[in-house]
């Protein structure tokens, strides 16, 4: 799949439940998860889309493996991460440790972006492993 393919899909899939978590705080009014639902949203529904935009927008690099684990690895750590943050802010000290690791990983795949942001021109003819469509 291609990278912008698989930002746009699980971008959506992201804010439909960003979506309804924040549905559930509203009708509840118990807002003390919210900082996992912000981030959820942040990163699985805007960053992930711009993300996806991005890729779109240089085809040359929209099979390339490193921009689809690039991807993959946003997907899985912004989930663990908004669980983290959730579960620490309903009380769940135990989960400190799962927020702390997806935030490292986040930091460091946003590093990996911004690498193939300022490399993108010398990028074309990288190995896709895929097959052509
Ligand atoms: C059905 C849609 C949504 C509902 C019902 C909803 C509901 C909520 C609620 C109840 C809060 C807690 C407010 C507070 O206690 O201060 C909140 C916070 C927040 N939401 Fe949503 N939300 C929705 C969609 C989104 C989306 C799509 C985004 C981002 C693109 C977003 C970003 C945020 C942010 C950043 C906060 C934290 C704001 C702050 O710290 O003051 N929300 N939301
Ligand atoms: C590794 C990535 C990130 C980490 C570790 C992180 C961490 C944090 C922390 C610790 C807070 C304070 C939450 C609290 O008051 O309890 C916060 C708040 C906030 N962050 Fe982030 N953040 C990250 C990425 C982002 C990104 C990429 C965005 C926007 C695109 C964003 C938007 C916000 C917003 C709007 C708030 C205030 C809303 C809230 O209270 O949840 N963050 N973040």
């Amino acid at each position: 799949m291609k990278a912008s393919s698989l930002s746009f899909q699980a971008a959506v899939l992201l804010v439909l439940v960003g979506m309804g978590w924040g549905l559930a705080m509203a009708i509840s009014g118990d807002h003390v998860t919210h900082p996992g639902h912000a981030h959820l949203n942040l990163l699985g529904w805007v960053s992930l889309f711009l993300m996806g935009i991005f890729y779109h927008l240089h085809p040359a690099l929209d099979r390339t493996r490193v921009a689809v684990a690039q991807v993959w690895v946003w997907i899985v750590a912004t989930v663990i991460m908004a669980l983290g943050v959730g579960l620490v802010h309903s009380g769940r000290d135990a989960a400190e440790p799962l927020a702390a690791i997806a935030s490292l990983l986040i930091f460091a795949d946003m590093i990996l972006f911004a690498w193939i942001v300022f490399r993108r021109d010398r990028m074309v003819g990288v190995p896709t492993g895929m097959p052509a469509e």
